[in-house]
């Protein structure tokens, strides 16, 4: 039977308590984590948000009848004396573990039914259990302590933002769509027969409304809908840093943004080297064959076409001379890689869907080795390893081809080589802002440019005048922020004139009806003298995820969905019954 909470007040949490608190009467009110009974002797660890404090029921206390019934997560209030523990009983892995508490009074607060998963973080439980009885989940030390993080960084970040000027804007949860790329979740009316709202994809048109009116800096630390194919870093809801700026550049938006993240990694006494690298995405695709890059391992992708233009292997003159590449990077440390494991290389190349992987290797002694050594010759594979600076006992991995096809499968083996040989290291922070993306993205399917940001993204100033010429080779003032190979922003400035606007709608093949159907508000709005502007947007989740080194963002998020978009806890989605549908004008 529970008992009433009465006038028992808590003294310390349980993690509080320490040897200089020998002597004092203290109230702990938690959950019973363990019981230990030692015949005469009883021992219960009591833990809270805090921590966990050893309090023992002493042979013949007058509240050991009481104390027997106690099973793991029952909620207890205890009252007694700290006194020091034993030599051979101190704990050093707990805070609280020089002490215990001797019990004089014991209050059962509440009992507990026996939970489906031990409350410890090393017992394995499915994640599907765990998300279903997310509330114990919950009491495991781990994700007390992402949830505390979680709360430490959104407070320095609000902070931060305070102390530079910006306002916090709440923004519509029900609104109309926003252009975001992904699908909408949608509310239907009930006042309005067949309407309906869209849950915002991103604030993006509200916060650029709001430079308009004035406001001039805007932050908001918002949720955001997107319907779209779910992965570890991915979440139907999620939470973005949402940021606008009046006046801005891209230099003034890295200004804002670099201290940020310097406050945000000093949450975790990490300090930041600052200004970040900015890396054109050109580059980043070439060099990496991503556009976000893992700047950890090193190992950048390499042009060796120039060992080729004259080669006799014709093979790879023919791809240079037909505008193709020859892209090659060098694993170090690589001698003790076996012959068995290079073929395995050439294996997972051709899983990874690339047309062939080539080799060529300095052994420790000198002697060169290479699958094409015959083809191409002793000589060129030479000139090959000398250009790449491949040393002795180091490989080079070679791929020819289309460029960008080349880039992407040679920057995916780099990182599945990096993480076999442990060369991602969790301690090691690489933020780098990959800028000049291009404005465009031709979608081959629909035989038309799509927008590679989003629709209202500025083209860099030198090319405005290749929007109509060559649209594909204008790039954007749009800029994303990657930390170690994990996209955690993206931004840009934006248009802010309305005769630009509807060029590049027009270019992206959107009609003025449409247009006004879709952002009419806004494109009207852009008319009562808008400033420039621009912004970026923090995937906070995936920030946080990052820095505790957790490999999904469900493990930061304290009720998170499934894959398949699920409450697995509350039963989202769920039916509804017939007299609501009707209500709301549904079938
Ligand atoms: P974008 O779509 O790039 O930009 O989103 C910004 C950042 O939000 C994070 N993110 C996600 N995190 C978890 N789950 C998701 N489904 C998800 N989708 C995105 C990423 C991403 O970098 N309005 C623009 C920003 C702007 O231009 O100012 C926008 O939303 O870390």
């Amino acid at each position: 039977m529970a008992e009433q909470l009465g006038e028992l007040s808590r003294t310390h949490t349980c993690g509080a308590l320490r040897p200089g608190d020998v002597g004092t009467e203290v109230v702990l009110l938690g959950w019973v984590h363990r019981v230990r009974d030692l015949g005469g002797v009883l021992f219960v660890d009591v833990r809270d948000r805090e921590g966990v404090t050893q309090v023992v029921f002493d042979a013949g206390a007058a509240t050991m009848a009481k104390a027997k019934r106690l099973r793991s997560e029952f909620v207890v209030g205890v009252a007694g004396a700290v006194r020091r523990r034993s030599a051979e009983t101190v704990n050093p892995k707990l805070d609280t573990g020089e002490v215990e508490v001797a019990v004089r009074e014991l209050t059962i607060l509440n009992e507990a039914k026996t939970p489906p998963f031990p409350i410890a973080d090393d017992t394995p439980v499915s994640e599907e259990v765990r998300l279903r009885y997310r509330y114990l989940d919950l009491r495991r030390g781990r994700l007390q302590a992402n949830i505390g993080l979680r709360h430490r960084i959104t407070a320095t970040i609000r902070r931060y933002f305070d102390a530079q000027g910006f306002w916090d804007i709440e923004t519509p949860i029900l609104t109309k769509s926003t252009p975001e790329g992904a699908r909408d979740y949608l509310v239907p009316s009930r006042v309005h027969a067949g309407e309906f709202y869209a849950l915002p994809q991103s604030p993006q048109l509200f916060k650029q409304i709001l430079m308009l009116s004035g406001m001039d800096r805007y932050v908001q630390i918002c949720r955001c809908f997107r319907d779209e194919d779910l992965r570890a870093d991915r979440q139907p809801e999620f939470t973005q840093v949402d940021v606008e700026m009046a006046f801005a550049r891209p230099t003034t938006i890295f200004g804002v943004i670099e201290p940020l993240m310097a406050e945000v990694m000093s949450v975790i006494g990490v300090t930041l080297a600052r200004p970040f690298r900015r890396m054109p995405y050109s580059e980043a695709m070439a060099v990496y064959g991503t556009d976000k890059p893992d700047l950890r391992p090193g190992m950048p992708i390499q042009d060796i076409r120039e060992v080729f233009r004259a080669s006799s292997f014709r093979v790879f003159r023919d791809i240079v001379a037909g505008g193709g590449t020859v892209r090659g990077f060098v694993v170090p440390d690589s001698g003790a890689t076996s012959r068995s494991e290079v073929d395995g290389l050439v294996d997972e190349a051709k899983a990874l869907g690339g047309s062939g992987l080539v080799w060529a290797r300095r052994g420790e002694d000198g002697t060169i080795t290479s699958s094409v050594m015959k083809a191409v010759g002793e000589a060129d594979v030479t000139r090959m390893l000398d250009a790449t600076g491949t040393g002795q006992g180091q490989i080079l991995l070679v791929a020819a081809g289309e460029p960008d096809a080349a880039s992407k499968l040679l920057g995916q083996l780099r990182l599945n080589i990096a993480r076999r040989r442990g060369m991602l290291k969790a301690d090691h922070w690489e933020f780098v802002w990959v800028v000049d993306f291009p404005l465009l993205e031709w979608d081959a399917e629909a035989r038309r440019y799509l927008a590679m940001h989003h629709p209202f993204t500025s083209p860099v100033d030198e090319d405005l005048d290749l929007l109509e010429r060559e649209p594909g080779r204008a790039r954007a003032k749009a800029y994303d922020l990657v930390l170690n190979g994990t996209e955690i922003g993206g931004g840009s400035i934006r248009i802010h004139d309305a005769g630009l606007q509807a060029r590049i709608f027009s270019l992206l093949g959107i009609t003025p009806e449409e247009a006004s159907l879709r952002f009419g508000f806004f494109l009207e709005a852009l008319e009562y003298g808008t400033p420039p502007h621009g912004g970026i947007a923090l995937g906070l989740d995936r920030i946080i995820a990052l820095l505790l080194n957790e490999s999904s963002i469900r493990e930061v998020i304290a009720f998170p969905k499934t894959a398949a978009a699920v409450d697995l806890m509350a039963g989202a989605p769920s039916a509804v019954d017939r007299r609501q549908l009707k209500e709301l004008h549904l079938a």
